[in-house]
């Protein structure tokens, strides 16, 4: 199926059946992994909502869930570029973190808030990306630890990714062509 956003074309790639699938056993994998603690799951905003919202549906642990932003400003005098996470608002300390991500590409987004979330001394940092482009990743994370899809170098949109802010609501994911 074929479909089109702001004049670009786009094709079925992944059907959400087939998402609901993968998600029920990554949510598994967590049940297993976290069964003994409180983990705190860190949604990355504004991509991750759809997928985030299907996979706690998957996690029947007791478990905490909270978003955040990137933000990107200039800071002080040097007017160095300085990153913040917006909406961090409970402490992390001592506590295991699962960070989630709707798509990793160069994994330079990524990197920035492990960083962010180091800083608040988390017991454990685990990642979980619904799409991962392996030939993109320009850095290893030892945390990427739960990936829905591995997905080639190509734009997608759909569950949550847009294109020019378009496409975040459609309940399949496209690629284009
Ligand atoms: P990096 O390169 O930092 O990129 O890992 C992560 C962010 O880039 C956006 N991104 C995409 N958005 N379709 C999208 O809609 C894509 O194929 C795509 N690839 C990267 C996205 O915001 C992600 O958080
Ligand atoms: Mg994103």
């Amino acid at each position: 199926m074929k479909i089109q956003i702001d004049h670009k074309d786009f094709e079925l790639m992944i059907e959400h059946e087939q998402v609901k699938k993968r998600l029920r056993l990554i949510g598994i994998q967590l049940n297993v992994a976290y069964e003994y603690s409180i983990p705190v799951f860190i949604g990355v905003l504004n991509g991750c909502f759809m997928f985030m919202a299907d996979l706690m549906k998957e996690v029947h642990i007791a478990s905490e869930v909270c978003f955040v932003k990137m933000a990107s400003y200039n800071g002080d005098q040097r007017q160095e570029e300085v990153k913040s996470l917006i909406g961090l608002s409970h402490s992390l300390k001592g506590r295991e973190v699962i960070i989630v991500e709707d798509i990793i590409d160069t994994g330079n987004t990524l990197k920035e808030v492990i960083q962010m979330v180091e800083k608040e001394e988390p017991a454990s940092i685990a990642v979980c990306t619904l799409l991962l482009k392996p030939d993109a990743l320009e850095h290893e994370f030892e945390e990427l630890a739960y990936v829905g899809f591995e997905i080639e170098n190509e734009f997608v949109v759909g569950y949550g990714l847009d294109y020019n802010g378009i496409g975040r609501n459609l309940k399949d994911i496209y690629r284009a062509v």
